[in-house]
């Protein structure tokens, strides 16, 4: 029983205080970098270690480093004659992965040319974010780390490893050959052949309740909480995952200071350290932020005081730092977006929501990108302070997609100087006049200032801007039908067709104005319909998602009384579906009737997964039709059958397949793009392209299509008829009654032309039908021509175990020692008939009686 290296570690290390000595991100690319980690133990930040090369000879004690903790992510790239990272970090414990290498990597392992092994020998936790080794060539022992009890959080955590030295070709835990007979000391995971994995082993294994799972229990039977690394109680815990205050581990720092990303303190504390308590974000730091600025207060302590002051130019993201969080900006607002490919409304309105008041002037110039200024969505006065060109408060020259100015609702007050807007050819005239109230020192907005010749002339503008109705008329999971009124017959003449106008909005009300960024950058996905049907069908919809959809006329912009008509903000939601298989499957064998079965839900759920059916077969190798499949790996494992880690059946890869759409973009431009530039590229900038290939520009169109001939032509013909012969007129005394004759004419003229007109604005829902499953028939042994006949499907009963839609393992038992079994799960959404996924197979063994009993040291 001794020599089993079921080791468990509890080095316990002094809690709290910075006599840790903390220290920065570290960017290490040479040898001669590496006395930066002399002093640290604790990193605030990350680590990357890229393009080192390493010469042969090199005094390994000049890698070493004292590093325990990582708070952001740790990267290893294009090193050469590094062999293992053991010599680096050799007491490295814990990964945090607060912020993450390209938004989702808490560890990089990439391209490393002469590493062998990974050697993190104390690792004990990666808590956020995903794992990523791929390519190093001569890397062994990566299968051999138990991933799964590395993650803080497995059921959001992926890791992908993958063209990495075969496992074939590698030594295994305790040995260098698989024959367990030459091995003396046995291991299940290990970081190389003399180090096993660690892991807290838990007060109590067995017989703790099920729930527990391999977390365990202590001795009163309760279970052990992950939080705590290095303990079972989060009491009392000397290394937590999340954050620690008083000993104790917490999720997030409630009514305290973040001190390092990993501990709480009180604002006492906080001063103690010779800190400052800063309540923005609440951290404790040591000096103030960009926009604070240090002030003593009454006590004599030294404060981080929010002072937004000065001129602001926003060009561009980066710009918008200082103004976070601002209320009073005692100072001026420029904004100038030159890059129109940045996509940048979304972060002005995060960061400019805030502002109330300006005091000096507001500046808004070349900006394509800008639809409106309702990212202001707080403000209420400028001062004016300041002006431009001692006259204006509010400038807003050349912007050419702007569209309207204030959020709904709301007046900014201007108290001093004017109001100037040039060259903003979709901002209608109206909309600024309408500013004159708001105006508290300038009598009449002049011409000179405010032009209907350089405003709104590429819109339609007015009052005759009418609403339109829409509904909708039916929805599946992926389409919608949408139907607008019909339009009266004398708008009839102008209307080229409707542009369909949609988003997903997962909650909360939704502006025309919102996720809008001009230049045909639009998070609002558009379809066009170039007909006068008053029916739509949108379709490739996402299944179960709310969306927001708002519909508009599209109409000949030279006719000279234009009428452009749109509708309100309306919503849908689209109905479920069969979800996508299980994403990840994975299990094993620890007992030799038993197999542990672990899924992660399906990347697609389609709606609300109510259960999971597990399902397994004893697995005949050597039936015939087995043979028609590839089992090459399965063979490889078949020659190493004590290792019985044969749970690489299935490709040792948890992270996104090539079906999820985003895979390839985070592939190719996230990954190959970037990394070797070291640039940072947020995964959300690149942001779905597919997007903007959708919106289409409608210019074209409304130049393209004329409305038929036929109405205008007509349409003045009803009274010439009428009326037509005045000899009849003067021969007739009774002039009332010619005139109700024509009048009686004109009407059925009219009618007659509404009804053509309504025929072609409505055609019958044939051509738009929103296609549905078969409803489930009535008999559940129905034949198939009955089915057929009465349009139904019988509702198939999946095989195997229910396991409720929140859990995500399964434990089989009752199973024969040493033999294969094929394993498969699938999802089930509530709602929906035959509503389960195509089933996630792999295929697994039970250990044998011998294996059992030798790991259980007897
Ligand atoms: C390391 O820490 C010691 C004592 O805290 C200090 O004297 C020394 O300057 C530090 N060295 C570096 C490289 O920061
Ligand atoms: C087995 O492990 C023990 C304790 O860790 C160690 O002392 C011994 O040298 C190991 N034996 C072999 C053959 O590696
Ligand atoms: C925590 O440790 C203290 C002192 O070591 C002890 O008094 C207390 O009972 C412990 N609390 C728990 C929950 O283990
Ligand atoms: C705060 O007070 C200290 C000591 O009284 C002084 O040295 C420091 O300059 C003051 N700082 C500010 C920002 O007033
Ligand atoms: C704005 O800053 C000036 C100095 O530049 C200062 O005199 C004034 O009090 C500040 N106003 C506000 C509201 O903070
Ligand atoms: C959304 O709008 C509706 C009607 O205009 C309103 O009743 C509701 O409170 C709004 N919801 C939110 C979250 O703003
Ligand atoms: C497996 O297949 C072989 C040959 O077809 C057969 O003899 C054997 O009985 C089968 N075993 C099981 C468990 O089905
Ligand atoms: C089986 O897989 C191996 C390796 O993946 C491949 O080389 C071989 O061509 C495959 N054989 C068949 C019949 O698909
Ligand atoms: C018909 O009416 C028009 C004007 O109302 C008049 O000029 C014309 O002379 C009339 N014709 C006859 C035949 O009366
Ligand atoms: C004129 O028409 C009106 C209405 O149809 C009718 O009441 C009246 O009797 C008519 N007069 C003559 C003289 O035909
Ligand atoms: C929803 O209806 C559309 C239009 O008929 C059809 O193309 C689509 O396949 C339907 N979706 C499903 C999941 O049946």
């Amino acid at each position: 029983m001794g020599h089993i290296l079921w080791l468990l570690l509890l080095l316990l290390w002094p809690v709290a205080a910075r006599s840790e000595s903390t220290c920065g991100s570290l960017e290490l690319r040479q040898l001669a970098d590496f006395h930066k980690l002399r002093n640290c133990s604790i990193v605030v930040g990350h680590v990357r270690i890229a393009h080192l090369q390493l010469p042969s000879d090199v005094n390994l004690a000049q890698l070493r480093s004292e590093i325990t903790e990582i708070s952001d992510y740790l990267m290893i790239y294009r090193c050469s004659g590094l062999l293992t990272l053991e010599s680096i970090f050799p007491k490295l414990r814990l990964i945090r992965g607060r912020k993450q290498l390209f938004d989702q990597y808490a560890l990089t392992v990439y391209e490393n040319r002469n590493l062998r092994e990974l050697g993190l020998l104390a690792l004990l936790r990666i808590q956020d974010g995903y794992i990523r080794i791929e390519s190093n060539p001569m890397l062994c022992f990566v299968q051999t780390v138990d991933w799964i009890y590395l993650l803080g959080n497995p059921a959001t955590q992926h890791f992908s490893i993958k063209h990495n030295k075969s496992p074939n070709h590698c030594p295994v835990c305790g040995g260098l050959s698989a024959d367990y007979s030459y091995r003396s000391n046995f291991t299940r995971h290990c970081w190389n052949t003399k180090a096993a994995q660690l892991r807290f082993e838990p007060p109590r294994t067995k017989d703790c309740p099920e729930k527990c799972g391999r977390n365990g229990c202590d001795a009163a039977g309760k279970c052990c909480e992950p939080s705590c690394i290095t303990g079972c109680s989060i009491e009392n815990c000397s290394l937590c995952g999340n954050y620690q205050r008083n000993g104790r581990c917490v999720e997030q720092c409630i009514a305290s200071y973040e001190l390092d990303k990993r501990l709480c303190i009180s604002d006492r504390e906080c001063r103690q350290l010779k800190l400052i308590p800063l309540t923005r974000g609440y951290r404790c730091v040591d000096h103030c932020p960009d926009n604070h600025k240090p002030v003593n207060d009454t006590h004599g302590l030294l404060q981080c005081q929010l002072e937004c002051r000065g001129v602001f130019h926003v060009k561009r993201q980066a710009d918008l730092e200082p103004l976070q969080d601002c209320v009073t900006l005692n100072g001026s607002l420029i904004i100038e977006l030159v890059n129109i490919k940045e996509k940048i409304v979304s972060a002005l309105e995060q960061t400019l929501g805030s502002i109330k008041e300006i005091t000096g002037y507001l500046k808004v110039l070349h900006s394509a990108q800008l639809m409106s200024l309702t990212f202001l969505k707080n403000l209420d006065t400028i001062r004016g302070d300041q002006l431009i060109e001692n006259k204006y408060a509010l400038f807003v020259v050349n912007n050419y997609y702007m569209e309207h100015i204030w959020p709904a609702n709301r007046q900014v007050a201007i108290q001093r100087g004017g109001i100037c807007f040039h060259l903003n050819p979709r901002l209608c005239y109206e909309k600024i006049l309408k500013l004159q109230p708001s105006l508290k020192s300038v009598r009449k907005i002049s011409i000179a200032d405010v032009s209907p010749n350089s405003n709104g002339e590429r819109v339609i503008c007015g009052d005759a801007v009418r609403t339109l109705d829409a509904q909708v008329e039916d929805i599946n999971s992926t389409a919608v039908r949408i139907a607008v009124d019909f339009m009266k017959c004398e708008d009839m003449e102008t209307l080229i067709g409707y542009s369909y106008h949609y988003m997903e909005a997962p909650q909360g009300n939704i502006t025309m104005y919102d996720g809008r960024h001009g230049c045909g950058h639009d998070d609002w996905l558009m379809d066009v319909s170039p007909s006068r049907n008053r029916r739509h069908v949108i379709s490739n919809l996402k299944p179960y998602t709310r969306y927001a959809y708002f519909v508009k006329t599209l109409t000949r912009t030279d006719y000279h009384m234009q009428v452009d008509a749109y509708s309100k903000i309306l919503y849908f939601h689209t109905l479920a579906s069969k979800p996508s298989p299980v994403s990840r499957l994975h299990g094993s064998s620890e007992h030799s009737t038993q197999i542990m079965v672990y899924w992660w839900p399906p990347r697609r759920p389609n709606g609300v997964i109510s259960k999971y059916f597990v399902s397994f077969e004893l697995h005949n190798l050597t039936k015939p039709e087995a043979s028609n499949k590839n089992y090459s790996t399965f063979k490889a494992c078949n020659s190493c059958d004590l290792d019985c880690v044969c749970n690489d059946l299935v490709a040792y890869d948890s992270g996104p397949q090539p079906e999820d759409e985003s895979y390839y973009n985070k592939e190719q431009i996230t990954y190959e793009d970037a990394l070797p530039n070291l640039i940072y590229v947020s995964r959300k900038m690149k942001m779905k392209k597919e997007k903007f290939n959708k919106v289409k520009d409608f210019e074209d169109l409304i130049a393209g299509p004329k409305p038929v001939a036929a109405v205008e032509s007509t349409s003045t013909i009803a009274p010439e008829t009428a009326l037509a012969d005045n000899s009849s007129l003067a021969s007739a005394s009774n002039f009332s009654a010619i005139a109700e004759e024509a009048s009686k004419n004109y009407e059925l003229y009219r009618q007659f032309m509404e009804e053509r007109m309504r025929q072609v604005q409505d055609t019958g829902i044939a051509d738009f039908l929103i296609s549905h499953p078969l409803p489930k028939c009535n008999d559940a042994n129905a034949s198939v021509s009955y089915q057929l006949e009465q349009k139904c499907i019988i509702a198939e009963e999946p095989k195997g175990a229910s396991v409720p839609g929140t859990q995500n393992s399964y434990k089989l038992t009752n199973l024969q020692p040493d033999q294969y079994y094929r394993i498969s799960v699938r999802a089930c959404v509530d709602g929906v008939i035959n509503g389960c996924s195509n089933p996630a197979e792999m295929i697994l063994k039970t250990i044998s009686v011998q294996v059992e009993q030798f790991m259980n040291g007897q």
